[in-house]
């Protein structure tokens, strides 16, 4: 019922831990199921150029993880922005219809981490 693209970030997922330097933090939990995902983006220029996360949920949960940090880099900060949920599962061949809510989080978390870079910015910039 899975894909095997979901398969292969479940069983190996990329980008996986801590990133102790991280210019942006996201956290974000699901509502549905109260699983957690933290999302970690190191930016240069207005671009993520390396992304790391830290997941406590189900298999589709770290399999959207793994892919939405793998899509994220060398994007632009609005061009990441705009990554939908859908995207992910899409890139992902599907996610069945009972786990869509899983892909809620990476989307999420990752606007999150993008906010708290901006406002860390923002914030040195005073
Ligand atoms: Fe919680 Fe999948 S069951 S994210």
């Amino acid at each position: 019922m899975y894909s095997k693209e979901v398969m292969d970030h479940f069983m190996n997922p990329r980008n996986v831990g801590e990133m102790p330097d991280a210019d942006g933090v996201g956290v974000e939990g699901n509502p549905v199921c109260g699983d957690v995902m933290k999302l970690y983006i190191k930016v240069e220029d207005d671009k993520i150029v390396d992304a790391k996360f830290q997941t406590f949920g189900c298999g589709a949960a770290i399999a959207v993880s793994s892919m939405i940090t793998e899509m994220v880099k060398g994007k632009t900060l609005d061009e990441a922005m705009k990554i939908s949920k859908e995207q992910v599962a899409e890139a992902l061949g599907g996610l069945p219809p009972q786990k869509m809510h899983c892909s809620n989080l990476g989307a999420d978390a990752l606007k999150k981490a993008i906010e708290d870079y901006r406002q860390k910015q923002q914030a040195s910039k005073n």
